[in-house]
């Protein structure tokens, strides 16, 4: 169902710039999966999009202060010059990237920065091209400035990643933006210097494609995964990428809404123009936040990375145990992208057929009470996502269930 449609339900003619998107799938479950909750039903939700620690201390506190300091008016329009300086000393220490004060935007989360870049450089018909599996917002954004989101396959033989050919065919005199984003939601698949480099060689034949890269899992990668963002590896490309990071994930800081990113001038003084008639400036208390988190001591990032790693082992090889399902090892973030074509065809106890990966997801949830994320939500079947950051004993209990489900499968 649309979103158009649901509210028509209730009187009401929506924008058409909203007719053809539809209600996010993962809310939809979300919400299933908590109404059951309610009524009593033992559901164990894997659907999470957030890490399950807390924001650290020393950034508490740092809002805390600015609070007392009296830092509750508007800022700066696109950042305070405290935050920008932060993010500027990020992108040298940690990407070996340089950006000048004036090519760095900080906004209210790094969505809203794909919503202000969108935005300011979108025109009807304009195409995006999405590698699939992708996260479901690039696409609806897109839609939403009017673009064409062109959505290329990339299934786990190719380790979910965009191959050269397939970006080279993909491109035409519309195309506006290549999107790319590693580690991956939903895959956590990666891309090293040399999955990039070939990219980056048909990117630099066509001029006119401007590349934004979506780094947000940056710090959450494993088996000594070396993370790179494009810019670092082909200076060439920094005139024409946007390079998107946010403090959400690495830090624990869904709720704070800082999300950043550093490109070109023109770009980041377009990209102000839509967020002064949004917003005006991201939360003053949240930037102040986040200069802490960047400034602040990094090393609690190993352990947390050490924990993921840790549930991400145990999911894997327990979704690889299930005959049926098959489960890359994701290089990154939390999530694990699975396969599960041997259950497509099946029938449940109660008799309904199997016939993609929604009804798959939708018998976990019914029968096994797990809620997890069919992959159709993410553009690519049959796959589903299940998200690992919650505790072990939780991811035990809910790849059991898992199993005893797709073993009652005929
Ligand atoms: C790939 C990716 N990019 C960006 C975001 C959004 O992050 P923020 O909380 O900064 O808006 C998410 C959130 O789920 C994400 O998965």
């Amino acid at each position: 169902m649309t979103v158009a449609s649901k509210i028509e339900e209730a009187g009401f003619t929506p924008a058409s710039r909203i007719a053809a998107i539809g209600v996010s799938k993962i809310l939809q479950i979300g919400a299933r999966a908590s109404a059951m909750k309610k009524d009593g039903l033992p559901v164990i939700i894997l659907g999470a999009g957030e890490p399950d620690f807390d924001t650290p201390d020393n950034v508490k506190e740092a809002a805390k202060a600015a609070i007392d300091r009296g830092e509750t008016k508007y800022t700066a329009l696109d950042g305070t010059p405290d935050l920008k300086r932060a993010i500027a000393e990020k992108f040298r220490r940690e990407n070996n990237v340089d950006y000048a004060l004036d090519e760095v935007t900080v906004a209210t989360g790094a969505k809203q920065i794909l919503f202000n870049a969108f935005m300011a450089t979108i025109d009807p018909g304009d195409e995006v091209i999405i590698p699939t599996p992708y996260w479901t917002s690039y696409s609806d954004i897109v839609e939403i400035c009017g673009g064409v989101p062109v959505l290329i396959p990339c299934d786990a033989e190719a380790g979910f990643r965009l191959k050269a050919d397939q970006l080279e065919k993909a491109i035409t005199p519309k195309t506006r933006w290549v999107l790319l984003n590693s580690p991956s939601n939903p895959s956590g698949a990666a891309y090293s210097e040399a999955d990039y480099r070939p990219l980056i060689d048909v990117l630099l034949k066509h001029p006119h494609v401007w590349l934004m890269v979506d780094d947000m899992y940056e710090h959450i990668v494993y088996d000594g995964f070396q993370f790179v963002t494009p810019v670092a590896i082909e200076p060439r490309l920094k005139s024409r990428t946007l390079t998107i990071n946010g403090v959400s994930k690495a830090y624990a800081m869904t709720g704070w809404r800082i999300g950043y990113a550093g490109g070109p001038k023109a770009l980041i003084k377009a990209m102000a123009v839509i967020q002064s008639q949004a917003t005006s400036c991201p939360s003053s208390v949240s930037q102040a936040a986040s200069v802490e988190a960047l400034n602040g001591p990094q090393d609690f990032l190993k352990d947390r990375q050490a924990s993921f790693k840790q549930r991400r082992d145990l999911v894997v090889s327990a979704l690889n145990a299930i005959p049926g399902l098959a489960c890359r090892t994701p290089e990154g973030a939390f999530y694990t992208f699975s396969g599960c074509a041997g259950v497509i065809g099946k029938t449940t106890p109660k008799g309904k057929r199997i016939e993609a990966d929604s009804d798959f997801t939708d018998y976990l949830l019914e029968d096994a009470h797990v809620a997890v994320v069919p992959g159709s939500a993410f553009g690519l079947s049959p796959f589903f996502r299940i998200s690992y950051a919650t505790s072990e004993a939780e991811l035990t209990e809910a790849l059991k269930r898992i199993a005893d489900a797709c073993a009652k499968l005929a």
